[in-house]
């Protein structure tokens, strides 16, 4: 595999990725477990804060061809079959001044005199950024790195990365019991289907209807795993709990707090009926694996970054149950999770799913939740869905939903005068959640949920769009 060694720089996870999508297992390393400073100081150079930051596009020009390489040409295999000038992406305010001994410069921009350096045998510094889009041959800049030069074959595939879950998931739980909390979402079904795969009855899985989902997702689980896959699912509906819980809640922490300590009980309650359990299966990702290992003095929009909400996941469960965990996805990001779902026959809805909260409609209602709110919100939520699925724009927005506000308006309809709630429609891309921008959604499409709302949700008699970007407004309105 190969290691990128994460020195803060806020790319480190799009190299990891980019070298993943070709095929090639690769890892975060802390500079802590590895080297103790950057390449060309480490090895003896010197580096200082140029008079002028280089950020954006550059032209790269390669250092006229040096015997040093030994390979026909004199070019370093790295820039093998790349032309002499190619456009490349900067993001720098640092020039190296002394090149390492034994190192010898291979490229140079107008404001970087060294862009690139090597050691004639196996060692390069780049200072553009290959694995950005913007550098439109860096795709084949990291494959002459990982097939040239490091050997590398390419077998990190969707179908490996599964069996070899698979294989590791039997090592570690033997015979043993294991219980996994179903959410609906892609992270605990894609756990749930490699359990599964890899030692069948000894896996439970709990599913808590918790009475904040949407319309008919009890059913899809049930379907998915129960009918679908034979797998064995203890289905509690807590829905009438947590509604009375959340009476006369209306502080959205408050509503995350609630919500998180009575899945923690129902999912004790539930897995206190199962016998002896030794494991606990849950879907952590490798990106929470990364923010949760770096280190505490993490430079800002690296790794670590402040905490607006509370994000409770379905995924935060009971310590004092002494249970091993078992986490199938820990090293792995959320396309890759998705592509070992289809891999398992995990149908295709499931699999791309739009991210959903796990304090769910609770959040979407605001202020006090009631069952007669919930009903409204999931109609509404059904139609925007529908409607976004029907214009083909599911896939392509990070996420969009519907979310009742407290507020009530007057209105008409027929011959009569009504009082009915505002129902605001979110729609929004993102790469990370981190930041988003409202979707410029087509008037028609609107429009078509607009009126599909009024006219068939009780209670709902006016429909807003939001057109607020993160930040400042987040993603849910709570
Ligand atoms: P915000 O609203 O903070 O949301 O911009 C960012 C992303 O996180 C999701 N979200 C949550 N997910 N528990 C979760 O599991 C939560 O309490 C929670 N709050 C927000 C939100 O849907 C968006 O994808």
């Amino acid at each position: 595999g190969i290691a990128v060694i994460d020195f803060g720089s806020q790319y480190s996870h799009l190299i990891a990725r980019r070298v993943r999508e070709l095929k090639v297992y690769s890892e975060i390393a802390n500079p802590s477990d590895t080297w103790e400073k950057a390449l060309v100081h480490q090895l003896g150079g010197t580096v200082t804060r140029g008079t002028k930051q280089e950020f954006g596009h550059a032209t790269l020009h390669q250092d006229s061809p040096s015997a040093g390489w030994g390979l026909p040409g004199g070019r370093p295999p790295l820039f093998h079959e790349l032309p002499p000038s190619f456009q490349v992406w900067m993001s720098h305010g640092d020039r190296v001044e002394m090149l390492p001994a034994g190192f010898s410069s291979l490229a140079f921009t107008e404001n970087s005199p060294v862009a690139a350096i090597g050691n004639g045998r196996d060692m390069f510094g780049l200072q553009f950024h290959p694995e950005v889009n913007h550098t439109p041959l860096g795709t084949e800049i990291l494959e002459n790195f990982l097939f040239r030069i490091c050997g590398c074959e390419g077998s990190w595939t969707p179908g490996n990365v599964a069996s070899d879950a698979i294989a590791r998931i039997r090592e570690q739980v033997g015979d043993g019991s294991v219980i996994c909390a179903l959410s609906g979402g892609v992270d605990s079904a894609v756990t749930a289907a490699l359990l599964h795969r890899a030692i069948g009855d000894q896996l439970t899985c709990i599913f808590v209807n918790n009475g904040l989902l949407r319309l008919e997702e009890a059913e899809r689980v049930q379907a998915t795993f129960r009918r679908g896959m034979g797998l064995n699912l203890s289905y509690v509906d807590a829905s009438e709990r947590f509604v009375t819980r959340l009476a006369g809640v209306t502080d959205p922490e408050t509503k995350r707090k609630v919500i998180g300590e009575e899945f923690i009980r129902v999912f004790e309650e539930a897995a206190t009926g199962l016998g002896e359990v030794e494991f606990l299966a849950q879907g952590t990702l490798y990106p929470d694996v990364i923010e949760s290992e770096a280190p505490a003095n993490a430079p800002a929009g690296s790794a670590l970054s402040a905490r607006i909400k509370t994000h409770h996941n379905v995924g935060g469960l009971p310590e004092n149950m002494k249970l091993q965990l078992v986490e199938p996805l820990r090293y792995l990001f959320k396309d890759e999770v998705r592509d070992v779902g289809l891999e398992l026959g995990l149908p295709p809805d499931m699999v791309y799913r739009q991210p959903f909260p796990g304090p769910g409609l609770a959040i979407r209602v605001i202020g006090e939740v009631t069952l007669e709110k919930l009903e409204m919100l999931r109609a509404c939520d059904w139609i925007v869905i529908d409607e976004i699925k029907g214009a083909d724009l599911y896939d392509r927005v990070w996420q969009s939903f519907a979310v009742l506000s407290d507020s009530r308006t007057v209105g008409v309809q027929g011959d009569y005068r009504t009082y009915g709630y505002v129902c605001a429609i979110r729609c929004v891309t993102s790469e990370d959640a981190m930041t988003a921008d409202w979707v410029r959604l087509p008037y028609e499409v609107l429009a078509r949920i607009s009126s599909r709302i009024v006219n068939e949700v009780p209670g709902v008699n006016r429909v807003v769009y939001d057109i607020t970007s993160k930040p400042p407004g987040t993603i849910e309105w709570e």
